[in-house]
Order: C-alpha cells, then sequence, then structure tokens
C-alpha cells in the first residue's frame, strides 16, 4: 500500500493562513510489513525520527492509538522547512494512513478538520487533502475550506539552501495591526480570490504582489523575496510571492513565460539555491 500527500503553497502572496495550492512535488509512505515497533526509513537525516514519534506515525496514533506497527518507508520530494508544506504533507499522510490501516473510512471533511485541528491554520493542509487551489478559514473548531481551479500557470520555486523553521517567521509578525491596513489586506485577499474563480490572470498578478499581512514583516528574515522581485523587474511574469512562511519564494508565471523567468533566476549569482519548475495538483 502507498500513501502520497503532496507539497503544497500557502498565503499566494495576499491570503496569509487561508489560501494555498497543491503542487506537484509529493511525500511518499510505502506500508511495508507488520513488526514489534514502528520503524520509518527515510533520508532526510538524523533530526527525523525513524520510530514512533516520527511526524506520519505520531499522526496516525493520535486518532488511532490502536494501529499495530508497520514497517514503513517514506521518500520525498518536498524540502524540509523551506515554505513548500512538509510538515502538512506529512500530518495529512499520517491521517490516510490511520484511515487505510485502521479502516476508520473518514472522508475528506473529516480528514480536512483532523489536519487543520493538528496544524493549527488550513493554508496548507486544505490544499493538500482538497488539491488545487483553496480558499480557507478557521476558527480553532472547525474549518471551511472551498477549491477553485487555479488557472493553468507554473509555480517557479526559488528553494535556498537554507531552513527556516515556521515558528520563527511567524515570530516576526505583528501582535497588533492596523484597522485600515486589515481592511485593505482583506479586500486584496477577496479580489484575488474573484480573479481566481474568474480565471482573471492579470488581476490574480496584481493582487498577489499586495500583500499586507505578512510579507512586509517577513523582509528581513527572506531578503531574496525583494532580490527576485528586483531581479525579474524587466522580465515578463505573472508576480512573485513569500511560499507559506518561507525562504522559499515563489514566481507565477505562464507557460509562455517560464523558461525566461528561470533563466533570469540562473543567471543572479546571488540566487545559488534550487530553481524548481513545479504545477498544480489537482489530485486527479
Ligand atoms: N500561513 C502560514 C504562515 C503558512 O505564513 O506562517 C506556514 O506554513
Amino acid at each position: 500500500m502507498k500513501i502520497i500527500a503532496p507539497a503544497t503553497s500557502a498565503n499566494l502572496g495576499p491570503g496569509f493562513d487561508s489560501l494555498g495550492i497543491a503542487l506537484n512535488s509529493y511525500l511518499v509512505v510505502e506500508v511495508l510489513e507488520p513488526l514489534e515497533n514502528w520503524l520509518v526509513d527515510h533520508e532526510f537525516g538524523s533530526n527525523v525520527a525513524n520510530d514512533r514519534n516520527n511526524l506520519v506515525v505520531r499522526t496516525a496514533l493520535s486518532i488511532n492509538p490502536e494501529l499495530s506497527p508497520r514497517h514503513l518507508k517514506v521518500t520525498s520530494t518536498i524540502p524540509l522547512a523551506r515554505g513548500l508544506g512538509s510538515s502538512s504533507s506529512a500530518i495529512v499522510a499520517g491521517l490516510l494512513l490511520a484511515n487505510e490501516l485502521g479502516q476508520m473510512n473518514l472522508d475528506q471533511t473529516m480528514l480536512l478538520q483532523l489536519a487543520t485541528r493538528l496544524e493549527g491554520h488550513p493554508d496548507n493542509v486544505a490544499p493538500a487533502v482538497l488539491g488545487d487551489f483553496v480558499a480557507a478559514t478557521y476558527d480553532e473548531d472547525w474549518c471551511d475550506a472551498l477549491q477553485l481551479p487555479y488557472p493553468k500557470l507554473s509555480f517557479i520555486a526559488y528553494i535556498p539552501n537554507v531552513e527556516l523553521r515556521t515558528k520563527e517567521s511567524r515570530e516576526a509578525l505583528p501582535e497588533k495591526f492596523a484597522y485600515r491596513k486589515a481592511v485593505h489586506g482583506a479586500s486584496v485577499g477577496n479580489v484575488y480570490v474573484a480573479a481566481v474563480a474568474k480565471q482573471d490572470i492579470d488581476v490574480i498578478g496584481r493582487m498577489m504582489v499586495k500583500d499586507e499581512f505578512h510579507e512586509g514583516y517577513r523582509r528581513k528574515l527572506v531578503p531574496d523575496l525583494d532580490r527576485i522581485r528586483t531581479v525579474l523587474q524587466h522580465t515578463a511574469h505573472v508576480g512573485t510571492y513569500l511560499s507559506g512562511a518561507g525562504p522559499t519564494v515563489m514566481t507565477v508565471a505562464t507557460q509562455a513565460q517560464t523558461a525566461a523567468v528561470v533563466a533570469a533566476l540562473k543567471a543572479e549569482p546571488q540566487l545559488d539555491g534550487e530553481v524548481r519548475v513545479m504545477s498544480i495538483d489537482r489530485l486527479g
């Protein structure tokens, strides 16, 4: 049996803790033979547990403590702590694992509720469960999440060689926020979602770079965001945003624009991380 959960990119510009998209990099969990104790083979190194403390197993046991131990093999093309939803993919995979092994018959709505409760915000787990583009809200009790088809665009990830923990990146955010800024930020997010519904790429691009809620505060932690916006000033693209809590910076482009964007990013000597062209995963 194989369990698969996709990478995700949250916020998409103005949709802090609310908008996200599923992308075509994956965490794959292969379920092997029963064992005395849980054993997780993986290639993440010694900082990631290989026993029942592994996030996939921990998540599965949190909703079904009776599960019998198995040998699991985990492979992934989602880099850790880079703003591409690696922990959400592990949480969603853990829930799917418990659902399959424990024959729990959890439907998508229940998976979404459980995943959001565990993650604390819905913008990675919701697209990991539902696929495609998702607008979601969570009030500590219930997550409402609606999926819309996003226009067929490329997501060009600039993935730096350094990790940035979500916790650290969230600590850069202010405790309080001016009323007028909040109203403007919400209006930008609303128009963004309407633009997705209308498949209006121009408006998506304009709204993508008008975030009020987080990018400005995280600038110091992720200088590559401003750097890439400068690098791409004269290269046609839809927009650029900080993927989740960073440090990955995402550039959205049409298929026709993609090669030039990749070339411009690769030509900039200060950008020595990975440039990965990703596409939307609509989960079938
Ligand atoms: N919306 C979250 C943040 C995503 O920006 O902190 C983190 O994965």
